[in-house]
């Protein structure tokens, strides 16, 4: 009991020096102030803290050299378990998989989720509001449905199938090197593009254009995607010079979707669209945004912790995930796959719309299949190394780290999570100066081609 209350007490400072890491300087002294800390476990102090209100069972975790907070000093990084979640090591160009980084060791994973089913899945859900409503989306009677797209960035598998699975369910998909061109096109209202085209419509015996009247990559000026404020502004722009034109808002997340939902298509009843499920977004279906993607992201925090779990355990890696574990820990197969010449778990998408979104409406609560605590004598403490890329990222901080942060303590990980500034992957890699004194890796590049600048301080 004692023990659970200290490692929440715990968890609530982590998450306080994380959201203090989301302003570049403060960084070094947050974090520097926890390594400091660090540095002690190896030693007596550690027992101090480790045995605090723990005089039981739990204790016995130590078996494993006697001393629960430290690292195992006996492996070496390089064999380590690591995995990688929701930025998936490949070219940003190509979206080829890195499969050097996600084969880095035997205990090596990737967690996300499966792209083009939820992009498919955000595409259809657009299309059948836009039918179901047709009587009223189009604003300006002029037959066409114009939309706007706000793109999170374009080197990202993710914001690229986002972007594709909109254009291809509302035909506005042109083909490029054999796949749907993803590229930003800035505005279009005469419908002149080349990366998309106009679309038709069918509907109640009626042939609407739909065109994409503007979309662009929300980067902030200090490089940052993703970016929500951007997202804010570029709705100011477009909305003041054709404003009446725009009947639905599309967005690759809900972080940029609710930006824009709350500078102009809230007040204008114009039907918006984000991916994520974060708690803000499924709040806001009561008050007119058309929908949002869940991600599944109580799986897939679970996955993440879970893989790394039974890499140091030395069980089954699907023990707790497709076979039940002593607690009862069990996924079905109806909310993830596990690819195995990718080393990779995806976990799958539901659309949260107004017909269901009161399930959704805490997105930290984690997955109930999967909330039972571990017994600490067979899996006992271990540290864990995470970073989330940046520390103001919507759905990163909003949704996923609450959400690890809530499963670490089930699983008996002591993690220490780092906060990025979302611009430089040095940011991050700096903090990972002594990977000796942790477990297990668990990484979010800031840039999905750079897992190298991570391994190559594993392989040291
Ligand atoms: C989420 C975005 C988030 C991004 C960060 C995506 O899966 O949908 O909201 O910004 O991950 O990498």
């Amino acid at each position: 009991m004692k023990r659970k209350l200290v490692a929440m007490t715990l968890a609530a400072v982590m998450g306080l020096s994380v959201a203090a890491c989301g302003s570049g300087g403060d960084d070094k002294t947050a974090d520097d102030g926890k390594n400091t800390e660090d540095n002690a476990d190896g030693g007596a102090a550690d027992d101090g803290a480790a045995d605090d209100g723990n005089a039981d069972a739990a204790d016995d975790g130590a078996a494993d050299g006697g001393d629960a907070g430290a690292a195992s000093g006996d492996v070496a990084n390089k064999d380590k378990p690591l995995v990688w979640f929701n930025r998936q090591p490949s070219n940003s160009s190509t979206g080829e998989l890195d499969m050097s980084a996600l084969t880095f060791n035997d205990k090596t994973y990737y967690v996300g989720f499966d792209a083009n089913q939820g992009a498919d899945l955000q595409g259809t859900m657009v299309k059948d509001y836009i039918e179901a409503n047709i009587d009223k989306i189009d604003r300006n009677g002029d037959g066409v449905i114009g939309y706007v797209l706000a793109i999170g960035d374009i080197g990202h598998n993710d914001s690229i199938a986002r972007t594709r699975g909109i254009r291809k369910a509302l035909g506005t998909a042109v083909e490029k090197d054999g796949n749907v061109n993803s590229d930003p096109i800035g505005t279009n209202t005469d419908g002149s593009a080349s990366a998309v085209q106009d679309g038709t419509l069918e509907i109640g015996g009626k042939t609407y254009t739909v065109r994409e009247l503007a979309s662009q990559e929300m980067k902030n000026s200090a490089g940052a995607t993703w970016d929500a404020a951007t997202a804010g502004n570029a709705i100011g722009t477009w909305s003041s010079s054709f404003g009446e034109e725009i009947d639905i808002v599309a967005s690759n997340n809900d972080g940029m979707g609710m930006s824009m939902f709350n500078a102009w298509s809230k007040d204008n009843n114009v039907p918006t669209f984000g991916y994520d499920a974060n708690s803000d977004a499924v709040a806001a279906i009561a008050e007119g945004y058309g929908g949002t993607i869940s991600q599944h992201a109580d799986v897939q925090a679970y996955l993440t912790l879970r893989v790394l779990r039974n890499a140091l355990d030395g069980v089954d890696i699907d023990t707790g995930i497709g076979t039940a574990d002593e607690a009862g820990n069990v996924l079905s197969d109806d909310v993830f796959v596990y690819n195995e010449d990718q080393r990779s778990y995806y976990a799958l998408n539901v659309a949260v719309t107004a017909d269901n979104y009161q399930d959704f409406t805490d997105s930290t609560k984690i997955y109930e299949p999967v909330s039972k605590q571990l017994d600490a004598a067979k899996s006992p403490s271990k540290k864990v190394w995470l970073n989330i890329y940046n520390a103001s990222d919507n759905f990163l901080s909003s949704t996923y780290q609450p959400l690890l942060q809530n499963y670490d303590d089930i699983l008996n990980l002591e993690v220490e999570y780092i906060g990025g500034d979302g611009q430089t992957e040095s940011n991050i890699t700096n903090r990972l100066g002594n990977p000796g004194q942790y477990d297990a890796f668990a990484i979010n590049m800031v840039k999905t081609d750079n897992a190298a600048s991570y391994t190559a301080l594993l392989n040291q």
